[in-house]
């Protein structure tokens, strides 16, 4: 499934881009089965916003129960002071999480292949375990920044073992808001953790050096593409000012061999499962 080459770029790098992994109309029909979510989904009177900058602030019930549920979540810019919709639904989500993957049967087909196994196999994560799917919409104009981060921060396993998997559904290039990763970054340990105490989170600080944004390099992307992430890589997305939308779909993938903290935000009623129904 990956070239010995590939392998090491992604333990030197931390990341790898595998282009046109994924069919083009697969990538169509995931965005057709989110639109219809989307219209499915009557807003509350104030819905819950997604936002990096002041997440442990932000989190509400709807944010911290939805780890085995399909949940929607707004853009800060969509919202008026009041807490209503400015523009229209459909181009107000910022992302829908974090369950898509066991609980919607078009998800649940793009997450669950064989090639997707053999290449959680290739990339050396025993036992793994689907354990949070996110599709993000990256609206046109108002598509939030996401702020340098770790997954780990928010998915942490003792040891370290988790993977990040970001579907390109369109194209993704630095004007309408692609990746940008830190080569390397992942070897400098784990900068920050996102912990649940209760019905409350918080950030904690484990390192508070700042990241080095100057070595930062933009993975500008294909419809199809596939970006693997190491879990500990450092990565950002800007803003998306352009007219042109950027959805992507993310799986993060935990190995069962790890311990999986009661301190992640992201806690399942129903346990996570591999690529094949045990
Ligand atoms: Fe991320």
């Amino acid at each position: 499934m990956l070239r010995a080459d590939q392998l090491e770029r992604f333990r030197r790098d931390g990341f790898l881009v595998l282009d046109g992994f994924v069919e083009g109309a697969a990538c169509d029909a995931l965005r057709a089965r989110a639109e219809e979510l989307v219209a499915g989904f009557d807003p509350p009177a104030r819905p819950t916003v997604f936002t990096t900058d002041d997440q442990a602030r932000k989190t509400d019930d709807y944010f911290l129960d939805s780890g085995d549920q399909i949940r929607f979540f707004f853009e800060d810019g969509a919202l008026d002071d009041d807490g209503g919709l400015r523009g229209a639904k459909a181009r107000s989500i910022n992302k829908i999480g974090h369950a898509l993957h066991d609980l919607d049967p078009t998800f649940d087909r793009f997450s669950r292949t064989p090639e997707l196994e053999a290449l959680t196999a290739a990339l050396g994560v025993e036992d793994p375990l689907l354990m949070q799917s996110m599709y993000i919409f990256k609206q046109p104009f108002i598509g939030g920044e996401v702020g340098c981060h770790q997954d780990a921060t928010y998915l942490h396993t003792e040891p370290e073992a988790m993977v990040g998997l970001w579907f390109a559904l369109e194209d993704a290039r630095t004007d309408n808001g692609c990746l940008w990763a830190l080569p390397g970054g992942h070897r400098d340990g784990l900068r920050s953790r996102f912990v649940r105490d209760g019905r409350t989170t918080r950030l904690d600080v484990l390192d508070a050096r700042p990241w080095g944004d100057a070595g930062l390099v933009p993975l500008e992307v294909n419809r199809g593409d596939l970006i693997v992430l190491d879990g500990l890589v450092p990565h950002l997305s800007h803003p998306n000012r352009s007219p042109a939308s950027r959805h992507a779909y993310t799986l993060h993938l935990v190995s069962a061999t790890s311990a999986y903290p009661a301190t992640n935000w992201l806690q399942r009623r129903t346990p996570a499962r591999g690529f094949r129904i045990r």
